[in-house]
């Protein structure tokens, strides 16, 4: 891999978009990469994701400008494809994928950070949609998980202005869940994954999933969603011994979960 670095600590994995010299903007090959990374995840170890980008300046600058410059309607249509199919992969991804935000976020940069669970932020953090200052719409899912996650309203403003917000104005619309000074954004992240990845890891997954699922629908079939993934979870090792653990009131095992490959 040249532009993506990965690294499993414990359960904890973390993937880096390693093209500094273009601010770690996303062209077809880092796109591939990434799409590849996410396959090779060792689900059977793996609980919980952090996407960053390297260096202290930008987390992903967006779709790489020159590679677009000169597609056709066909080929940016083609384009479009290629990086929402990944981000979706990541949104869809098993386990829980938090953003840890360490520069701009600008376009696909902004795209990629709402594909995640969660996304935290460093305090020089940018995040805004510019494509209409381009000349295009956004191309990877800005138009849908903006609208979703900030509201349509202000989603609107921030991609009919193109005008970029800062950390904090990004917390104050819920685009962020935290802003961190730079150096302690990742020891962050890192914590937050920790704290998932103690809990139940089938319970986190099948939480992601009927959150994502139920977003998706009307609340009656949403609840349905909800009910199945509820019910799987007492065909689980962990469902057994969390509630026996809390009937024993034996809170250091509590936290104990079973390997996921036994669950
Ligand atoms: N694509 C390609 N290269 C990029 C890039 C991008 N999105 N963003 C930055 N770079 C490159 C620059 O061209 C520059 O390369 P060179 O050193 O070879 O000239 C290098 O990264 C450093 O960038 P700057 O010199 O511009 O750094 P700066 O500190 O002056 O400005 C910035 C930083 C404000 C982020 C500025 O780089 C910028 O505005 N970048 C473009 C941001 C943008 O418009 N993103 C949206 C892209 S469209 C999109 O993403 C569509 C979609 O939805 C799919």
């Amino acid at each position: 891999m040249e532009f993506i670095l990965y690294e499993v600590k414990d359960t904890i994995a973390t993937i880096t978009i390693n093209r500094p010299k273009a601010l770690n903007a996303l062209n077809s090959q880092v796109l591939d990469e990434l799409d590849k990374t996410l396959d090779a995840v060792d689900l059977n170890t793996v609980r919980c994701l952090i996407l960053t980008g390297a260096g202290e300046k930008s987390f992903v600058a967006g779709a790489d400008i020159g590679e677009m410059s000169t597609l056709t309607k066909a080929e940016g249509e083609a384009f479009g494809k290629k990086g929402n199919d990944v981000f979706r992969k990541l949104e869809t991804f098993p386990i829980p994928v938090i953003a840890a935000v360490n520069g701009f976020a600008l376009g696909g940069g902004c795209e990629i950070s709402m594909s995640c669970d969660i996304r935290i932020c460093s305090d020089n953090a940018v995040f805004g949609q510019p494509e209409a200052g381009l000349g295009i719409t956004p191309g990877f899912g800005g138009t849908q998980r903006l609208a979703r996650t900030v509201g349509v309203g202000m989603a609107k403003q921030m991609i009919y202005t193109a005008r970029n917000i800062k950390a904090d104005e990004a917390y104050r619309i819920g685009l962020v869940n935290a802003v961190y000074p730079q150096e302690e954004l990742l020891p962050a992240a890192e914590k937050l994954a920790s704290t998932i990845a103690k809990n139940a890891p089938i319970a986190v997954r099948n939480c992601k999933k009927a959150i994502n699922d139920g977003l998706q629908t009307d609340m009656d079939k949403a609840i349905v969603i909800e009910e199945k993934l509820f019910g799987d979870c007492f065909e689980t090792e962990d469902q057994k011994a969390g509630m026996a653990n809390f009937l024993e009131k034996d809170k250091e095992k509590k936290l104990k979960v079973v390997p996921f490959k036994n669950c």
